[in-house]
């Protein structure tokens, strides 16, 4: 894993921040290519781009969270990625630990985000 992105190294994310700030503070960039945020084009994990993917995964067959929206499952996916590990990607990758470091307005903020970013726009 990517040492960079370790707890000691990030601080807590309150949700006060511009957009920006809110994906590239935990280090999301490092890992994820997502639309419209300057060097985020990280190949470790897949494409942030849930407006796209995220239906594909609440109706895959093998999706064995709780998640009924788009929204929801972005959030499953920060809070407990081992929940569902995209089919071509590592799993034991992505932190396990966002829970205490994102405040629930942060999370919020990137759900909302991310579930509006679509393939079209993934070009880093
Ligand atoms: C060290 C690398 C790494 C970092 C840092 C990381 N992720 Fe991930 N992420 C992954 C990998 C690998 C996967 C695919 C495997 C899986 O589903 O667990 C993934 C999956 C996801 C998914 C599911 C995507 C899909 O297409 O279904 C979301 C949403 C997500 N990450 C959001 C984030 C956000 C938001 C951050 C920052 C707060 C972040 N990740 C930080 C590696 C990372």
């Amino acid at each position: 894993m990517n040492p960079v992105v370790t707890p000691e190294t990030i601080s807590l994310v309150t949700g006060d921040e511009p957009l920006v700030e809110l994906l590239t503070k935990p280090g999301c960039p490092v890992c994820h290519i997502i639309p419209g945020i300057p060097g985020a084009t990280g190949q470790v994990g897949p494409p942030l781009v849930l407006g796209t993917t995220g239906p594909q995964r609440i109706n895959d067959p093998g999706y064995r969270g709780q998640a009924k929206t788009v929204h929801e499952y972005i959030v499953e996916s920060v809070l407990e990625p081992q929940r569902f590990v995209v089919q071509g990607y590592p799993e034991k990758t992505m932190p396990t630990w966002y829970g205490s470091k994102l405040s629930a307005l942060a999370l919020e903020k990137i759900a909302s985000y991310l579930e509006r970013q679509t393939e079209g726009s993934s070009a880093p």
